[in-house]
């Protein structure tokens, strides 16, 4: 959570420094709530909106139609925006990050929309914490001359996981494993009750990549490196989370609006960089990437993000072509696109106006801009005035944030349901929910001699490595804390290893042994394995063996002779050519999230193993490409039953 945070200020200190430095002004920065003060001519000082009374009583109509429920909301849209100053609309513009604004900047400035991004948590991290927050910053909104309710969103990318004791669902590389059209629907639902639960009415999820390079330390936030099935998966879970477009209940109640993402591309970049450049692709090749998108828009989904990647050079937030033209055109998309987190910016890095003007021009309509909203609402401001934006782009931005909001019943219900706060979130249903993906997630690739499934009720097992009794090495990134963390019990769940004791049967043996030495004479020994909790580029890797901590406690157990069956938990396949040969059984357990005993049903023969891998699974590095995805150790497909 730090870590984010920390980074993304030290680049806004050095932004900060060498725009100041560019136009000979000064900054004063001290804390996230002050302004940032700059004596350039350029940029205007900031003004809060204009609420007084006098202006109140100009333009204040009794019953105006944008209130009304009964009205269409393309009316109510039409109305509300005919209504409001350009300082109004501008506001509904920006997304700060809760860490950088506050309630009263909420009615100030008439801001439309706060994140909390990864870890980006409430001082109590509870439901009632998270809804009396949102709470806080909706009622200063509705406290503005138009009350235009702010839409809160965030990563509810495997289940709600910021959320301290939610359900945590297996990452995405694993629901492609399980590839359960169903399965996704109901996930999307329980998931959208839970951010419900919490007075939040919108995610940053799914992300439909289809990563081709698996260095990417994103690759696991994809169903497949098959865009086919990303759109399946995709716009069942989409479809989940947002109801039926032709329902009552789209969008509302215990529905969330979703937000497909990132558009698109993003898991082509030459060598698997995260936000690197898409270089090796022809456009034909680009369109089927493109495909997924479409499908779940036809699906409903009402929000898209922008991709930090480029395509050719050209950054996807300045790409009129793609956003305006493509996705807005011949897609037909109607809701509002979203720039990722300081994404716009990166346009034009050390020109902060000219980023902000080419991203607005190109179609992005809400600016995740966690940090400088404020000089985000003064440059545009700016430069509708000097005609380098046009109005009509003002309004086409507003017009179709405001009809999300409409849609997502915020003018109706815009405070948290207490009710259902008092519910909570990671009730027993939801998690036998996410046991049942976990079940179906897990890839059996080896099974020598039928050594799996193990036997109930007689069986003398040790369990090994640190990682198997650890709720945060099987969550992985996205879970508490933006990176996820190696903490034991980093929230409510069970571990694969209480999963095991839980399954195995009360006449069963189950040891547990975290650095595999003395282990010999158990009829098996599980081994748990994997990558140390990732996200974003920090998952970046050139090397996708495993790490020598895992590779020294795998050969002390070999040494034992006990029989080895091997879980590695990881966000993507890893190279494990020269050490499979040792093993008697190798599963893919991916990231299973808060519902370790999901694999024991399997391991025990509780439930079948179905699951595939829905990626190559490479041999070697060299076989890590974008293109080539011949000879591999396990093809895609693959998965014993
Ligand atoms: C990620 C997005 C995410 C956003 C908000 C960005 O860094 O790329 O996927 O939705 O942060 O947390």
């Amino acid at each position: 959570m730090l870590g984010r945070k920390t980074i993304f200020t030290l680049r806004t200190i050095l932004f900060i420094l060498i725009i100041g430095i560019g136009v000979g002004g000064f900054f004063l920065f001290d804390s996230p709530n002050e302004e940032v003060l700059n004596t350039s001519d350029d940029i205007q000082e900031q003004e809060p909106i204009d609420t007084s009374d006098e202006k109140e009583e100009e333009t204040t109509i009794e019953s105006p139609v944008y209130k009304d429920p009964d009205a269409s909301i393309e009316d109510r849209v039409t109305d509300l925006l005919s209504q409001m100053s350009l300082d109004e609309k501008i506001g509904q513009m920006v997304q700060p990050e809760k860490y950088n604004v506050t309630p009263n900047d909420v009615r100030q400035f008439g801001i439309g929309s706060i994140l909390s991004g990864g870890g980006a948590v409430p001082d109590e991290n509870t439901p009632e914490g998270w809804a009396d927050m949102v709470d806080e910053y909706q009622l200063e909104a509705l406290d503005t001359r138009l009350q235009i309710p702010i839409i809160y969103g965030i990563d509810a990318v495997h289940g709600h996981n910021n959320v301290k004791d939610a359900t945590i669902f297996p990452h995405n590389i694993g629901l492609g494993a399980a590839n359960d059209v169903d399965l996704m629907k109901q996930i999307g639902e329980v998931t959208a009750k839970e951010v419900r639960s919490t007075g939040i009415s919108y995610t940053f999820a799914p992300c439909l990549c289809s990563p081709q390079n698996i260095r990417w330390g994103r690759t696991y936030e994809g169903y497949s490196e098959q865009p086919e099935m990303v759109g399946k998966l995709g716009s069942a879970i989409v479809e989940g989370l947002q109801g039926l477009p032709d329902e009552q209940d789209f969008l509302k109640e215990e529905h969330v609006a979703a937000s497909i993402k990132h558009f698109v591309g993003d898991g082509l970049t030459y060598n698997g960089i995260d936000q690197g450049d898409v270089s090796e692709y022809s456009e034909e090749e680009l369109e089927k990437h493109i495909e997924p998108f479409d499908e779940a828009i036809q699906a409903g989904a009402r929000t898209v993000m922008i991709s930090f990647s480029s395509i050719n050079g050209l950054k996807t937030h300045g790409d009129y072509h793609l956003i305006t033209e493509v996705l807005k055109g011949d897609l037909e998309f109607t809701g509002f696109v979203i720039s990722d987190y300081n994404g716009a910016q990166q346009i034009v890095p050390d020109d902060f106006e000219e980023s902000i003007k080419q991203s607005i021009n190109a179609g992005i309509d809400l600016f995740m801009i966690p940090t400088d909203w404020q000089e985000f609402i003064t440059t545009t401001k700016q430069l509708v005035e000097d005609e380098e934006v046009s109005i009509e782009r003002i309004d086409d931005a507003v017009t179709r944030i405001l009809r999300v909001k409409f849609e997502n019943g915020l003018f109706e219900q815009p405070l948290a349901n207490r009710a259902l706060v008092a519910e909570g979130v990671g009730s027993d249903e939801h998690r036998a929910l996410a046991r049942d993906a976990v079940r179906k997630s897990q890839v059996l690739l080896k099974n020598d001699n039928d050594i799996l499934p193990l036997a109930k009720d007689n069986s003398d097992i040790v369990v090994v490595g640190r990682k198997a009794a650890n709720i945060g090495f099987q969550s992985g990134g996205w879970t508490m804390e933006w990176q996820g963390s190696p903490e034991p019990d980093l929230t409510e769940g069970t571990t694969i290893l209480a999963g095991i004791e839980e399954v195995a049967g009360p006449n069963s043996s189950i040891s547990f042994s975290t650095d595999g030495e003395e282990v010999s004479g158990h009829d098996v020994a599980i081994i748990v394995v994997g990558e140390e909790p990732y996200a974003e580029f920090e998952g970046d890797s050139e090397d996708l063996r495993l790490s020598d901590e895992d590779i020294s406690l795998l050969e002390t157990v070999k040494e034992s002779g006990t029989p080895m069956v091997v879980l590695l938990l990881s966000g993507r396949p890893m190279i494990v050519t020269e050490e499979i040969d040792k093993w008697d059984a190798f599963v893919a357990s991916w990231l299973p999230g808060s519902e370790g005993a999901g694999i024991a049903d399997v391991l025990f023969g509780e439930h079948p193993f179905t699951g595939k891998l829905s990626y190559t699974w490479p041999k070697n590095i060299n076989q890590v490409n974008n293109h080539d995805k011949s000879n591999p150790l396990f093809p895609i497909g693959y998965g014993l039953e």
